[in-house]
């Protein structure tokens, strides 16, 4: 568990806003997510139509860094419990990869689609305006390189964006999940990906890439997205196989590569798993930590998550470094993640621990020395 932090301030939200920001820690503090997030906050605008939430788990190396994500959850406990788990994830990003950066992420209530309306994205601005500094966002699953650009023009604390920043990060998140499924499969004793059976969900921003990166290379690749005309693309495009979306699981791949939304895998699906090694972008693929467990037991090879996705926020970083963007500098960080991957495998297989247990040992080691510092 992470210790809880001062208690932060706001600036004031100008007067005439419609928008009220509400601190919400102690209701998310009931909530099975939550791990001593240090602060959490309710942004409301009825009128433009923002709901948003932003959390803060932890800024023990920094301040926090993650980015917005879109997405219209049922309930705001869903949506509270999916940031809570987000955000905690990126405190553990940021501290494997090395950076000084806590967890922070958002999440906007709304379609993507539908709901995303300049009037809407005003009032985020202003929201992670008067988040003072605390909480520095950029792209996540319904909110673009266009979308961070626009907030860009109002506030500062946004990354990814065109305006003298790194743009999108996804290719740069693909990449480092493209080396860290070959590290996986090296570690397996495979040494080329020409004829590896990957199995994609998600032709998204990653997972398309994904799949230019491993179909250029010769893996036979089976996919599957809730969009049927990108699953038809990537036969077009890879001669990729498409896949009914509750059966990517069960196919007999090498490797399955989650690249849509997290909580795809548990204790009920683990058993169908076709693949011995996962290894893809999603964040908080699994529905429990624990279910790493049940993947080592059946000689599953994973992955952690926060470790193989981390290029996308490797790359953002580096726009708030003093002097800037180095598009060299970070690329050659991210070519450090299949090493870190394959350290984690081989710590794990010699203790005989799920590799999400090393991978957090790590990062609570760095976190941890932050802290006495
Ligand atoms: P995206 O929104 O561009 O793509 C997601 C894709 O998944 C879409 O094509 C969508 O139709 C599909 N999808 C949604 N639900 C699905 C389901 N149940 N089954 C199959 N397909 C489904 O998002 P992006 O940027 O490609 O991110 C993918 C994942 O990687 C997300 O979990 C994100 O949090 C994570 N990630 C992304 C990073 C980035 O740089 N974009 C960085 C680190 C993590």
């Amino acid at each position: 568990m992470l210790q809880t932090q001062t208690p932060r301030t706001l600036k004031t939200v100008a007067q005439k806003s419609t928008l009220t920001i509400t601190d919400i820690t102690a209701e998310a503090a009931k909530l099975d997510a939550f791990d001593n997030h240090e602060r959490v906050w309710h942004g409301r605008d009825e009128e433009r139509g923002l709901n948003a939430i932003v959390a803060i788990h932890n800024t023990a190396l920094g301040p926090g860094l993650g980015g917005t994500r879109v997405w219209p959850h049922e309930t705001f406990e869903a949506a509270l419990t999916d940031v809570l788990r987000l955000s905690r994830g990126m405190t553990f990003k940021s501290a494997v990869a090395g950076m000084d950066f806590g967890g922070g992420k958002a999440l906007i209530i709304a379609n993507s689609k539908t709901d995303k309306t300049p009037a809407l994205l005003e009032a985020y601005a202003e929201m992670l305006a008067a988040l003072n500094g605390q909480y520095f966002t950029g792209e996540d699953v319904g909110f673009t390189v266009a979308d961070a650009d626009f907030l860009r023009e109002r506030t500062p604390n946004v990354t990814g964006t065109t305006v003298g920043g790194s743009g999108n990060p996804s290719p740069v998140t693909a990449h480092g999940v493209f080396l860290g499924i070959k590290a996986a499969l090296k570690h397996r004793g495979v040494a080329t990906l020409d004829g590896v059976h990957v199995a994609v969900q998600g032709l998204g921003s990653v997972g398309w890439t994904l799949c230019e990166k491993l179909h250029a290379e010769g893996a036979r690749l089976s996919v599957t997205d809730i969009d049927a005309t990108r699953m038809e693309q990537a036969k077009d495009a890879f001669g990729a196989t498409p896949v009914a979306l509750d059966d990517i699981l069960k196919v007999n791949a090498d490797v399955f590569a989650p690249c849509a939304l997290g909580g795809v895998l548990s204790a009920e699906n683990i058993p169908l798993l076709g693949a011995k090694i996962v290894a893809g972008a999603a964040n908080n693929p699994l529905v429990r930590h624990e279910d790493a467990r049940l993947l080592m037991e059946r000689g599953v090879l994973y992955a952690p998550d926060y470790v193989i996705n981390a290029g996308g926020l490797l790359n953002v970083a580096a726009e708030l470094a003093p002097g800037g963007y180095d598009r060299e500098a970070t690329m050659a960080k991210v070519a450090k993640i299949p090493e870190t991957l394959t350290d984690i495998f081989a710590r794990a297989e010699a203790q005989k621990r799920p590799t999400n247990d090393v991978a957090a040992e790590i990062a609570f080691e760095r976190i941890n020395a932050a802290r006495q510092r």
